[in-house]
């Protein structure tokens, strides 16, 4: 059912009610929206997000957005207009645009034909949608009429003609609301969108610290957390800082994004607000997820009145997007999420959601397949006997899924290291004389030890990228984004095919439906190794994201039993975008024990331990160089949804090779727990020599605890565990022991000692 209030006649002093309230729509979620003439909240259990037409301006103005509200809101005294900017820069706005007396970051940009970048989008009407529509051409969030409702405000610019929507839905349970944005024009001239936010809100003057995760290859998604200074550069004083790099780190921004085209390693697109007070299970939190796959921008602006903006969306750098008449813009969404159980209530929330109602996958909520990956044990060393070797011996292990990785296709330029291949997907003659079918049968053969089951096949592929050296690149040198004249800039010895070509899409599509129709493929890790250089326009990094998510729409729909895996060096396309598509992601390439705590609990913030691909590797860790003991790595490795190893199972020492059976069965026992369970972050590895983590199942009668040291501590006590989220009046057996009550375990907690560095443990609880 839709709704729609029509054009109202706005007063000058007051809010203007174009429905009484008992005209409200009716929902599943009776409170979901509540539209009180011009004034809006969105309401989920626990959070209220609210805003309003200034009936001066007819500009959106921000309310609240925060723990529940009900009843009328009040409106704010008007600012004293006692200096230099005026009203426009001083109050609380939904949807800035820019050139009227806003001089903060606008949320839109639009350079009109004349030339000139003023807008004044003013409040038309709004509809009412139950259930959510889907964003053309864009990955998004989904769900039923019961699971969500959303609200659209329809706002417009007489004098260029530009309509505005802005799309707000609310998922009551999960206290989300999810937003786009997107720009028409109705004029007859063309314009051109030189920003577009897909979220923008201003936060009350107060104290508020910003989080986010930024890294690079090999060394993802850390955490950093700094107090929102005003302006859009941070401040941190130099006392504070121990090293050069962190004081450069660190001042470099309130704000970030990528250009590289794609989200990328260096910041994720994924924003945190907490109180200075906010811990990870106490205190206000709010979390930002941008449903996109490139380039972005995160700004935060802390205004001289002390006002905060955020505003996250297309980076402005690589957005030059032509809008002819008749035409419209759509943003990607944004997630937001509101919780007042610290950090940890909003990650929680921002998985349940993702795994519920992002990812599209069959797989999002199944246990994942113990496998074994070639990469770290082969690299490029593959052929037909040593993949059927390793089968064999991951077989015998209890591994479930054998993975090709890189290394098995080109024919006349065979990719025998980085430097050839890529473009040319038929297996190596070479290499594989009997073809993919013949090998794949007979791996599929192959029994599992301790199970009822045969061995399953999954393949590598970079389908985005073409080396020089190949054959495609000798027959469709055009395919590849360049600028020419300039050279084209070879990373890893690739380049990048442009996605925002048809034919280019076509000819992915059917090489990866040939590919998987030629043999019993059920797994697919999805790479990709570079950035993108040489764009031939700001826009065509935009317009590859929708050529590659047209091809990741269609060949997940026609192969929806295969479980696929997106890569990109690791964690460089870790976003909600690829999640919609791929339910699991491989995490890092630092499959290093002691650097993966760090990682996956980093990334944990944003999304949930169920996407995350996280393996045993042989040691000395080829990244780091440092060993650590089998079980560690394992334990770590069962934390991610996807547990694997990744090793040439002949180079394990035999002792420690008896023992995998027992691991992977571990890992079997736990995965279902830690793939749809909830996710408590204990401690956390920056901030003690103990990090824990611990899982409890949905139904909450199983919970599963990983707790590490990292380094020695040598004739001293440790600290005890004190677990969390348990039913405080049931009893659970430990491991086997007890029961102890809930109570117990949260306000006494365990205690474990290690005798050694790199200690760890695995504690299986059951509610009695
Ligand atoms: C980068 C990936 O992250 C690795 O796991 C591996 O697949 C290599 N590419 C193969 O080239």
């Amino acid at each position: 059912m839709t709704t729609i209030c029509p054009a109202t006649m706005l007063q000058a002093t007051s809010r203007i009610y174009c429905s009484s309230p008992t005209m409200a729509p009716k929902f599943a979620n009776a409170n979901a929206i509540v539209v009180d003439g011009t004034t809006f909240c969105l309401n989920g259990h626990n959070v209220s997000y609210c805003f309003h037409v200034d009936g001066k301006t007819g500009d959106l103005r921000t309310d609240h957005f925060g723990g529940s509200v009900t009843g009328p809101i009040p409106i704010d005294p008007a600012p004293v207009i006692d200096g230099w900017t005026g009203m426009p820069d001083r109050v609380r706005r939904e949807f800035p645009d820019q050139g009227r007396g806003d001089f903060r970051v606008p949320a839109v940009r639009i350079r009109q034909s004349e030339g000139y970048t003023v807008s004044a989008l003013k409040y038309q009407s709004y509809t009412v949608v139950q259930g959510k529509p889907a964003l053309p051409g864009l990955p998004a969030t989904f769900g039923t009429e019961q699971d969500v409702s959303t609200l659209v405000v329809h706002l417009y610019d007489e004098y260029s003609a530009v309509a505005a929507d802005l799309t707000y839905s609310i998922f009551p349970e999960y206290d989300v609301i999810v937003r786009s944005a997107s720009i028409t024009n109705k004029g007859t001239r063309p314009i051109t969108i030189e920003s577009l936010a897909s979220f923008s809100t201003d936060f009350p003057c107060e104290d508020l610290d910003m989080i986010s995760l930024r890294g690079d290859w090999a060394r993802e998604a850390h955490r950093v957390r700094r107090t929102v200074e005003y302006g859009t550069q941070g401040y941190v004083s130099e006392g504070t800082l121990s090293t050069l790099m962190e004081y450069t780190m660190l001042t470099c921004c309130n704000r970030f994004g990528s250009t590289t085209g794609f989200s990328s390693h260096l910041h994720n697109p994924f924003l945190a607000f907490a109180h200075t007070s906010t811990t990870e299970s106490q205190g206000e939190a709010w979390g930002f997820s941008l449903v996109y796959t490139g380039s972005f921008e995160v700004n935060v602006e802390k205004g001289s009145q002390g006002l905060i903006r955020a505003v996250l969306g297309f980076h402005p750098n690589q957005m030059s997007w032509l809008l002819r008449p008749g035409e419209t813009l759509v943003s990607p969404e944004c997630v937001s999420v509101y919780s007042k159980d610290g950090l940890g209530g909003m990650s929680r929330s921002l998985h349940k959601l993702y795994r519920n109602h992002l990812m599209r996958s069959k797989f999002a909520n199944a246990s994942r397949p113990a496998l074994l990956n070639s990469w770290e044990g082969l690299y490029f060393n593959i052929d037909e006997r040593s993949m059927y070797r390793i089968a064999q011996e991951s077989a015998s292990m209890g591994v479930k899924l054998l993975v090709m990785d890189d290394g098995w296709f080109g024919k006349e330029h065979p990719r025998t290291s980085d430097a050839a291949g890529l473009g040319d997907w038929m297996p190596n003659p070479a290499r594989f004389p009997h073809g993919l079918n013949q090998l794949v049968n007979k791996i599929t053969s192959l029994k599992v030890a301790n199970s009822s089951v045969n061995l399953r096949f999954g393949i590598w592929v970079e389908p985005e990228m073409v080396n020089p050296d190949s054959t495609l690149y000798r027959e469709h040198p055009d395919w590849v984004l360049h600028a020419d004249p300039y050279p084209r800039t070879e990373q890893r010895n690739q380049l990048v095919l442009n996605l925002a070509l048809p034919e280019v899409q076509d000819f992915i599509i059917d090489f990866m439906s040939n590919l998987l129709n030629s043999a019993d493929i059920t797994y697919v890790k999805w790479d990709h190794n570079r950035p993108m250089n040489e764009t031939p326009s700001p826009n065509a990094t935009h317009a590859y994201i929708l050529g590659m998510y047209r091809v990741f729409d269609t060949l997940t729909s026609r192969f929806p039993d295969v479980l696929w895996e997106g890569c990109a060096s690791g964690g460089g396309r870790f976003d909600p975008g690829v999640l919609q598509f791929f339910p699991q992601i491989w995490t890092s390439d630092d499959s290093d024990a002691v650097e993966r705590i760090f990682i996956q609990l980093g990334t944990s913030l944003a999304y949930p331990a169920s996407a995350m691909g996280a393996h045993i590797s042989a040691v000395p860790n080829h990244q780091t160089g440092r060993t650590t003991p089998l079980s560690f790595r394992a334990h770590v490795a069962m934390m991610g949804g996807s547990f694997g190893l990744e090793l040439d199972p002949s180079e394990i020492p035999l002792e420690e090779k008896a023992t995998i059976p027992e691991l992977i069965a571990l890992a079997e026992k736990v995965n279902p727990i830690v793939v749809t369970g909830d996710m408590w972050r204990l401690s956390l590895p920056d901030e003690s020599n103990w990090p824990a983590v611990q899982f409890i199942s949905e139904d909450r009668s199983q919970a599963v605890l990983f707790y590490f040291q990292l380094s020695p501590n040598v004739n001293h006590t440790m600290p005890r565990v004190r677990l969390q989220g348990l039913d405080m009046n049931a009893m659970y057996r430990v491991d086997g022991a007890g029961p102890y009550s809930g109570a117990m375990l949260m306000n006494l907690g365990l205690q474990y000692s290690f005798s050694t560095e790199y200690g760890s443990k695995v504690v299986f609880l059951a509610k009695q």
